[in-house]
């Protein structure tokens, strides 16, 4: 026995129905759609909260994407952790501590060897920028050598590496750091290695094939680690982590690319 309110919910549900058909064939990705079809029955009146949660859980599940965040448990990992949260975030970094996966970005072996493990992957977030520091007058080649395969051709790697693993429309997002425009003692090689990936970032972006973004987070001395980089930074003004988290969120779940995402006080 089928109750009058239930027959009533079926037409108005048919009707919602028969509206959403047309619009279909107009609607390029099944979220957009999803989107559709819940705002169809809102104003059909005839969802319930139920079947409300439900549709936006399917929709939750489409926009998941596959992250790779490297150096997840370091400073500015932990930080790009917090704007990820909706996603499926599988981690890597050199020792594999606390870590889904190794990985050295120094090798490109190594490199190859993550994408083949992790499978099909929508972005890359990588945090891993090893920086020596000294006077200009003091650094050795030694140092330079060890910042600039770190920092600089790690990173490059990680996008020359990742294209051939990427799905279409997915994004890279690399780390730099505020001292390439605001100098101070002592890093040298980590503010040169730094304008060298945001010039990288610029410039790529207008060669990457099948919709790949890519951007640079470049943020200054994070609240969490001013025990650690204070010293040497006077009259900077850290931020939390969270606020830096909301650039690695914008990079990934936005459409800007070819960007420098500053945050800085
Ligand atoms: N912290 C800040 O306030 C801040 C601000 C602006 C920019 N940055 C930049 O952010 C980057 C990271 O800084 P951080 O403070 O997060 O450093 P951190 O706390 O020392 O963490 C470094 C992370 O990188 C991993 N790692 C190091 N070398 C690696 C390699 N060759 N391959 C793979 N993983 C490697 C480490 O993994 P293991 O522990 O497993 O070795 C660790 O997870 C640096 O380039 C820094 O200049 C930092």
């Amino acid at each position: 026995m089928i109750s009058q309110a239930a027959r009533q919910r079926e037409k108005r549900f048919s009707r919602a129905r028969d509206a959403v058909k047309p619009a279909c064939a107009g609607h390029r990705s099944s979220q957009s759609f999803l989107l559709y079809l819940i705002q169809a029955c809102r104003d059909f009146h005839c969802i319930t909260g139920r079947l409300e949660y439900r549709l936006l859980k399917i929709l939750r599940g489409i926009t998941m994407k596959n992250v790779i965040l490297i150096g997840a448990q370091g400073h500015m990992g932990q930080a790009a952790m917090t704007g990820l949260k909706k996603h499926n975030v599988i981690t890597a970094s050199r020792s594999g501590t606390g870590c889904d996966h190794t990985v050295d970005i120094t090798s490109k072996a190594s490199i190859k060897a993550l994408f083949e493990k992790v499978g099909p992957f929508d972005a890359v977030v990588n945090t891993v920028g090893y920086c020596e520091y000294a006077n200009f007058s003091e650094m050795t080649d030694e140092q330079w050598d060890t910042t600039i395969q770190s920092k600089m051709v790690g990173q490059i790697n990680l996008v020359n590496v990742g294209l051939n693993y990427i799905n279409d429309g997915g994004s890279f997002t690399l780390i730099s750091g505020i001292l390439n425009v605001k100098p101070i003692p002592v890093a040298i090689a980590d503010a040169t290695t730094s304008g060298a990936i945001d010039t990288f970032v610029q410039c790529v972006a207008h060669e990457l094939p099948r919709q790949v973004r890519i951007n640079v987070v470049n943020p200054t001395v994070l609240e969490e680690a001013w025990d650690v980089y204070g010293e040497m930074m006077p009259g900077f003004q850290p931020v939390p982590g969270a606020l830096v988290g909301k650039a690695f969120e914008r990079s990934v779940d936005g459409f800007i690319t070819g960007k420098v995402i500053f945050v800085d006080a």
